[in-house]
């Protein structure tokens, strides 16, 4: 069964994800990092993408659904994925149907972690980012070290989206384009939402208890 994970910018889906993915063996399918990842490899779309993550706003649904597919279309990973952030709005939902539709994958459940504003600027404000192995860390609540990170401390940087401006402008996108995407889901499909101001351990045994229960 795939699954959908929601919730505000910082709220934990990065962390919780790539929880998931290892101890559950699914594919971590983070439009943030693909998004990242496309920056990288193709510089004529820098600028544009570049723009608009900082403005906190959202990337095309054109742009980051192309970029879905690329995975959702891998048999390998098929009713195996975790969707990190996806969809954000509307739109999103009905292109994810279609695509899950296409090729011949189950829906999905949806988990939403609840986070409180305050807690997500702390969160964001102290996030570092590994560019090479994508794990988050915090030097508040969760700092690398030489037992949970293994590479060179040169990979490890702040996202240039994460400064007080921007994660304004991203809770607010979060609030007014994503928000319509929770009511729907909390109607339609099987949904579970999770106190996300806590900590990592916990929501993390709350998620493994709701994915032991999947029956397929
Ligand atoms: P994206 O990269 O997805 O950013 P986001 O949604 O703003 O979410 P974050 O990655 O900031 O937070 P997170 O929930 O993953 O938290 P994390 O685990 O890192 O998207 C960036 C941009 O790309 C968007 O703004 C948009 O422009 C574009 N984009 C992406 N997807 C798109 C789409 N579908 N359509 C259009 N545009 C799209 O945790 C945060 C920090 O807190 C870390 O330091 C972590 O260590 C720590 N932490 C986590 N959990 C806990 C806990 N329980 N207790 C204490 N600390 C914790
Ligand atoms: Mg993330």
């Amino acid at each position: 069964m795939n699954i959908i994970l929601l919730g505000s910018p910082g709220a934990g889906k990065g962390t919780q994800a790539k929880f998931i993915s290892s101890k559950f063996n699914y594919k971590q399918i983070s439009t943030g990092n693909l998004l990242r990842d496309e920056m990288k490899r193709k510089p004529s779309l820098k600028k544009k993408i570049f723009k608009i993550i900082n403005s906190g706003n959202l990337v095309s649904d054109n742009i980051v659904s192309q970029l879905l597919e690329i995975i959702i279309s891998n048999p390998a990973y098929f009713n195996k994925l975790i969707f990190d952030g996806y969809p954000r709005n509307i739109g999103q939902i009905i292109i994810l149907d279609n695509l899950l539709k296409k090729y011949k994958q189950n829906k999905y459940i949806v988990i939403s972690l609840l986070v409180s504003k305050e807690v997500i600027k702390k969160r964001i404000m102290g996030r570092i980012y590994c560019q090479k192995c994508k794990n988050t860390f915090n030097e508040y609540f969760n700092p690398p070290t030489q037992l949970n990170h293994n590479c060179n401390k040169e990979f490890l940087i702040k996202r240039d989206d994460d400064n007080i401006d921007t994660i304004l402008h991203r809770y607010e996108t979060y609030i007014k384009v994503t928000g319509p995407v929770i009511e729907y889901y909390k109607k339609k499909n099987e949904f579970h939402e999770i106190d996300g101001n806590n900590d990592i351990i916990e929501i993390s045994s709350k998620i493994a208890g709701i994915i032991s229960n999947l029956t397929d």
